[in-house]
């Protein structure tokens, strides 16, 4: 079973509507939405925003659905300087860009327990989301995308992530699936279109861009999901 988490409705019903066999199950207030897609049988939810809910959401899937990949879907504030509203970015790592036990020496991002920053995607799901992007007609930058509780769009915040983690893109959720997957040793990917440039213009753009470039990340999901072999 492989688990597909997006944040919002626009980054997963395009992929329930597609679905057959479906069976809806709440858990936790969250929505799963199990049956196949593409041939494979695969466990949807919309965990709502920021790490705690898609933490809550991964793990469910774990233990309920016995899910053995999670690809995490959706929207992203595009750091990377190259890169413009509907690119795509596949993280080849993640990291909690608000995690911050500094001040007892660890470096910024540093998980406890975990002892690191980063925490590396399944290198064959990066693998099949880049194909599957190239294949869609979408070329995707492969890189770091860091997540926080933090909507991204201040210029100190955005050179903070840049200078710092040197990350690619910025989101609110993919590092928190990334920490239970690794808890859990259960592979993961994390796939996110540009919605925004998590600049000034972000509080404009992302409510205009939204939805056209979740679109572009369930597209190239739904080919990536044919491919897995799990
Ligand atoms: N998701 C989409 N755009 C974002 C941004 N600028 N900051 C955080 N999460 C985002």
């Amino acid at each position: 079973m492989i688990g597909i988490i997006g944040a919002m409705d626009s980054e997963v019903n395009g992929i329930k509507s597609v679905m057959t066999d479906k069976t809806v199950r709440t858990v936790a207030s969250v929505e799963f939405c199990s049956g196949t897609l593409c041939g494979k049988k695969v466990v949807v939810a919309e965990a709502g925003v920021g790490k705690v809910n898609a933490a809550v959401t991964a793990q469910i899937m774990i233990l309920e659905y016995n899910a053995s990949a999670v690809i995490n879907t959706g929207v992203a504030g595009g750091l990377e300087d190259s890169l413009r509203i509907g690119d795509i970015v596949v993280a080849d790592r993640v990291a909690e860009h608000d995690m911050d036990t500094t001040p007892f020496g660890d470096e910024p991002g540093f998980i406890t327990g975990l002892e690191r920053v980063y925490m590396d995607c399944d290198k064959k799901i990066v693998d099949i989301l880049e194909s599957s992007a190239e294949e869609a007609g979408m070329s995707a930058m492969v890189g770091l995308i860091v997540s926080g509780d933090q909507f991204i769009c201040r210029d100190e915040q955005r050179s903070r992530l840049k200078e710092v983690f040197g990350a690619a893109a910025a989101e609110m959720e993919g590092a928190a699936i990334g920490h239970v997957c690794v808890m859990n040793g259960v592979p993961f990917g994390v796939i996110r279109a540009m919605s925004d440039c998590a600049n000034d213009d972000s509080i404009s753009d992302f409510p205009a861009f939204e939805k056209a470039a979740a679109a572009k990340s369930i597209e190239i999901i739904k080919r990536a999901v044919e491919k897995m072999d799990v």
